[in-house]
């Protein structure tokens, strides 16, 4: 019989947008204030992308970038996978399109919807394929451009979110290291908790649906804060029990960045000090699918991540989805 391939993260790389949208500047746009979106987010301020700039642009530089550190070229992958509910198109898939430019002439390419949790579901597919011997180099990519289906005139939502990209090579790593545990879930009751209503194929988009605002985000804030709360703290202590390790093993926990005081309460109800859980919300908001593979990127880049740290990533969010990556480095 075959034997499993580990697989494991050989390379990331980020991209944000270089306009700043600070909370002062909110404050002109809408009726907020600074205090409020510090004391009830923890966010200062986001990235958001040009008029021009579409999904794909943010994960081609994010690419290229995460290649650059695996040290492959594009034409050696064989699989690309786009987290993301901002795609450049319905169809094509935006993993198409950056597959094109990226040159990735070989690689199969697909996008995958689970919001938040996108970049951790993306690992757990790429896992499968190394694991399996089907594929040597897949390209996970979670990026989101929010401001283009953001209500700029709604504050209850237009506050929260920012556009970024973030990458990861996946690829055969050593016995013992590289992805150790995954496990996804799915709740579609929760669904209209968070959603984008019009555009699809159950509210096609007609000039009604564009007056009636439905092809902007939708969301029940305090609902998906309590589902969140309970998904950082039972949902990963439980994870962690059944592969065999303690909340004191993680060296870094990186959370979807939704709100600094679901990180927080998550850190208490985990009993794991704030140094090990990494947080960048005060700098880019909630970039969905892009939040957990930026924040990687830069734990990474800033040796915080080390060979032999146990990394723990989870994400929650849209559909409801939820799923965590356990990870030796
Ligand atoms: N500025 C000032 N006041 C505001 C603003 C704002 N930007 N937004 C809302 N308010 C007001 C509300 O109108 C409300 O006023 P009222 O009491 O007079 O009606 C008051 O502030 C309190 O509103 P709440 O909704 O109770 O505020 P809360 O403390 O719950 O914070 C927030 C709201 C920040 C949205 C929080 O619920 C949250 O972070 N939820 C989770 C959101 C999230 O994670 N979403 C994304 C998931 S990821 C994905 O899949 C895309």
């Amino acid at each position: 019989m075959e034997s499993k391939t580990s697989a494991g993260i050989i390379g990331t790389g980020s991209y944000l947008p270089e306009k700043v949208l600070s909370n002062l500047k909110l404050e002109k746009m809408v009726d907020t204030s600074d205090d409020w979106i510090r004391s009830r987010t923890g966010i200062v301020e986001r990235r958001i992308a040009d008029r021009q700039t579409a999904a794909s642009d943010l994960s081609i530089k994010a690419a290229e970038r995460a290649l650059e550190k695996a040290n492959i070229g594009a034409e050696e992958l064989d699989l690309i996978i786009v987290a993301t509910i901002t795609p450049d198109y319905f169809f094509p898939a935006t993993a198409c399109i950056v597959q094109d430019k990226l040159g990735a002439k070989k690689a199969a390419a697909f996008d995958l919807l689970a919001a938040c949790s996108g970049f951790v579901y993306g690992i757990s597919v790429a896992e499968q394929f190394i694991k399996s011997n089907a594929y040597k180099y897949i390209l996970v990519i979670g990026v989101e451009v929010l401001s283009k289906i953001v209500d700029w005139s709604d504050r209850n939502t237009c506050i929260l979110f920012g556009d970024g990209a973030g990458a990861a090579v996946v690829a055969p790593v050593e016995e013992g290291k590289g992805v150790l545990f995954t496990r996804l879930g799915a709740d579609g009751s929760g669904g209209d908790l968070l959603m984008l209503p019009g555009g699809g194929s159950r509210i096609p988009c007609t000039s009604s649906s564009v007056e009636n605002g439905l092809h902007y985000l939708r969301m029940s804030g305090s609902d998906i804060f309590k589902f969140a709360v309970k998904i950082m703290g039972e949902f990963t202590v439980e994870t962690l029990k059944d592969c065999g390790f303690e909340v004191e093993d993680i060296d870094l926990l990186i959370p979807h960045q939704a709100n600094l005081r679901i990180i927080n309460s998550a850190a208490k109800r985990l009993d794991l000090p704030v140094e090990k859980i990494w947080t960048n919300i005060h700098r880019f908001g909630n970039m969905s699918a892009a939040s957990i593979p930026v924040a990687l990127d830069e734990a990474v880049s800033q040796k915080r991540i080390v060979p032999g740290s146990l990394l723990v990533l989870v994400g929650f969010g849209a559909g409801l989805t939820w799923g965590i990556n356990v990870i030796r480095w």
